[in-house]
């Protein structure tokens, strides 16, 4: 049985139906923190399946070991954690004991029960932005660290953690997914991005604007080295995003030690561009103004995808247009969240 840790989640909530949907066994552990266990209802509906939900917090480690005693568990996936990237740096005690004590207390627990396979959930975020993007993207190669917040050296340290693991024990598996910008829903809109408050990325912004929430997106600064000026991020459909963890998981099932694998479709949109596809596809105005630059952001990031093709076979398949037409589908849908 497969060990969902966060997967009430966005992302987890969606890899759960493809976790099932490809005949595996769920067990989910979430804290509901920041997700609704309705959404693991929705996943069963759709998929026409049953999983298993324990509600613990990762970090608590004799939970993890009475959960690890009474399930046969063979591998996890590891999502929980928090990641709101400003909240990061005013509370950076929360996010260095969340987001590291789940990693650890998991890793403890791990190798007490003999359980060596494991796919996290790291971010583009790890990569250094001082040496410029390199012109086929991020490589799994490039300089990472110079995080610029408490949540990115999280999933730094994380990632040093697991790669340490895999050196100390030879039967240890680990992948490392990074993930560039996941958005969208499932196509169905009964699952999605389900933000509190007011929503610190573009997308779930626009959805809101465009359904009168909020008045206006403000776009972070014009005034990039970029086509438009706006800032290029590489959009990936969190449902593709969910398929990559299928190939992951599969992957570490039939190797050992740790590898990283950049999780984008290795193009490039600008802030912009995504405003109007969103406007086109959906028939809906999305107004804006143009504000100043948001401290931190770069102007272009998009990944280089060369070995997740090669080595896990996983390609992206939906475009941008998809993920304009899911987003809104949820939000249609779900104008009060899945609560
Ligand atoms: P999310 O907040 O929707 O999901 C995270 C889940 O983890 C939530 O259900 C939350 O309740 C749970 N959780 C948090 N701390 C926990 C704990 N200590 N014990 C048990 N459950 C806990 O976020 P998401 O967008 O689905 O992200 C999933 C993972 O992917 C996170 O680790 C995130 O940092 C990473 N990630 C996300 C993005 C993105 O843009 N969404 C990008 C890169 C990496
Ligand atoms: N943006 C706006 N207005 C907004 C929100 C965002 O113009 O209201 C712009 C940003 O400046 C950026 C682009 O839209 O150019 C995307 O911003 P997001 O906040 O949606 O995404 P980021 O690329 O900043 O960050 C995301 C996740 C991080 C993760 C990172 C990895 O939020 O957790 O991708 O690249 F670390």
């Amino acid at each position: 049985m497969v060990f969902v840790t966060g997967g009430a989640g966005f992302i987890g909530s969606h890899t759960c139906l493809e976790l099932l949907k490809a005949g595996r066994e769920v067990l989910v552990a979430d804290n509901l923190c920041n997700s609704h266990a309705s959404s693991l209802e929705r996943v069963e509906r759709l998929a026409g399946k049953r999983l298993s939900f324990v509600r613990v917090d990762v970090c608590d480690r004799e939970a993890l070991e009475k959960i690890f005693s009474e399930y046969d568990i063979d591998s996890v996936i590891h999502f929980a954690g928090l990641k709101a990237v400003g909240e990061s740096v005013g509370s950076p005690v929360e996010y260095f004991s969340n987001n590291l004590g789940s990693t650890l207390s998991l890793c403890s627990v791990m190798r007490a029960h003999g359980v060596n396979r494991i796919v996290f959930s790291s971010s583009a975020t790890v990569y250094s932005g001082s040496f410029g993007v390199p012109s086929g993207g991020f490589s799994e190669s490039s300089p990472t660290g110079e995080c610029t917040n408490p949540y990115g050296w999280t999933k730094f340290m994380s990632e040093k953690i697991l790669s340490s693991v895999c050196v100390a024990n030879p039967d240890f598996s680990a992948v490392l997914l990074r993930y560039f910008n996941p958005i969208g829903a499932d196509p169905s809109g009964e699952i999605g991005e389900d933000p509190e408050g007011v929503p610190n990325n573009l997308m779930p912004y626009i959805t809101q604007v465009a359904s009168g929430v909020r008045e206006r997106l403000t776009i972070f600064g014009n005034d990039y080295d970029t086509p438009d000026g706006t800032g290029v991020r590489d959009y990936i459909h969190v449902s593709d995003l969910a398929r990559a963890h299928i190939k992951a998981l599969e992957f570490v099932e039939k190797n050992t030690g740790c590898e990283v694998f950049n999780i984008g479709t290795g193009r490039g949109t600008s802030v912009l561009e995504l405003v109007r596809s969103f406007e086109e596809v959906n028939g809906v105005a999305v107004p804006y103004v143009v504000g100043a630059r948001r401290p931190g952001d770069l102007g272009t990031v998009f990944a280089n995808v060369s070995k997740a093709e090669r080595l896990l076979g996983f390609r992206a398949e939906f475009g941008i247009r998809d993920m304009c037409r899911d987003a809104w589908n949820f939000q249609k849908r779900n104008p009060h969240g899945i609560k």
